[in-house]
């Protein structure tokens, strides 16, 4: 779908819509490029992992009202199980009767092995500018971190998982909100941006191979790691729509289509973002 003019007027007030139609946005593109290949070469310039590390540390540590590590989580592979996780994320978990992705599967845990309320644990969950990615985030960025180089394989081809990469496909299409945007009114596109900031085509997967398995990532703009709810969290923010609460049904099937899209990409977590 192309942004209309009536979509541009109103948006202009806030933001600056542009196609890199010309060559000085071709070379503002290229330059932005450069700059994101410097950051990849050096691996200690990615701060995000001093998040897996805590992340790492948290997942072995005692804690909780129960007073007990994650060791016991079963992401997918069996109880404890990290390496390799992520890439096969999200998927369908007969014990909680339902497909999660990382950081509900995380919630999960968190409450029903550790004791935590998870009320308390999805009443603030993102950090603000400048603050570090809380707890499940750092836990999230050192389970993802564990199958980087791995390619995504999302196991999602049960019937109940089916329908759930469908729900994320329409909710991803789906218009709505006081501006009338769908996630594909800015991400179904290619070469489009919204001031410096590329907007990837998410639902072709060549781009989304690309670009999905780069969360969570290191955000150089707010000086944090940002997970794929936050991520999803801040664009429906963006469209003017109600906060979504971390691991619901929507989140869920909105980040299962996005994996689903990008299977066979390489994941790269934590990634350096803008
Ligand atoms: C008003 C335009 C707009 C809408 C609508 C929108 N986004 Fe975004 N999205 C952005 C911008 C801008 C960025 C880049 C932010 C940055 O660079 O800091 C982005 C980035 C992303 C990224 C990360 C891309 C990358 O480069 O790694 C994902 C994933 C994403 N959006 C998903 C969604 C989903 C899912 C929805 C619908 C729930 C959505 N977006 C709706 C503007 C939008």
């Amino acid at each position: 779908m192309k942004l209309t003019g009536i979509v541009l007027g109103v948006l202009c007030a806030c933001v600056a819509f542009a196609a890199p139609a010309n060559a000085q946005d071709d070379a503002t593109e290229k330059a932005i490029e450069q700059y994101r290949k410097m950051l990849k070469a050096d691996p200690w310039s990615n701060p995000g992992l001093l998040d897996a590390d805590r992340g790492e540390q948290l997942w072995k540590t005692p804690r909780g009202p129960k007073n007990v590590s994650l060791e016991k989580c079963d992401l997918g592979k069996g109880p404890g199980v990290v390496d390799g996780a992520f890439a096969e994320l999200p998927r369908y978990f007969a014990d909680a009767k339902k497909v999660l992705d990382l950081e509900a599967r995380l919630l999960w845990c968190m409450e029903t092995l550790q004791g935590f309320d998870r009320a308390e644990l999805v009443k603030n969950p993102h950090p603000s500018g400048g603050k570090p990615v809380k707890e499940l985030g750092a836990i999230a960025t050192y389970v993802a971190h564990k199958s980087s180089g791995m390619k995504f394989a999302p196991k999602l081809d049960t019937p109940q998982a089916k329908a759930v990469v469908a729900l994320g496909e329409e909710l991803f299409n789906r218009r709505s909100g006081p501006f009338d945007f769908s996630c594909a009114s800015c991400h179904s596109t290619s070469g489009q941006r919204i001031r410096l900031q590329g907007l990837p085509h998410l639902s072709d997967p060549e781009e989304a191979k690309k670009v999905v398995g780069e969360w969570p990532g290191y955000r150089v703009s707010s000086s944090h790691v940002m997970t794929m709810q936050h991520r999803v969290f801040d664009c429906y923010w963006q469209m003017r729509m109600p906060r979504v609460e971390l691991g619901t049904d929507a989140t869920i099937a909105i980040i299962a289509y996005l994996s689903k899209t990008a299977e066979g990409g390489e994941i790269s977590a934590p990634g350096l973002k803008r």
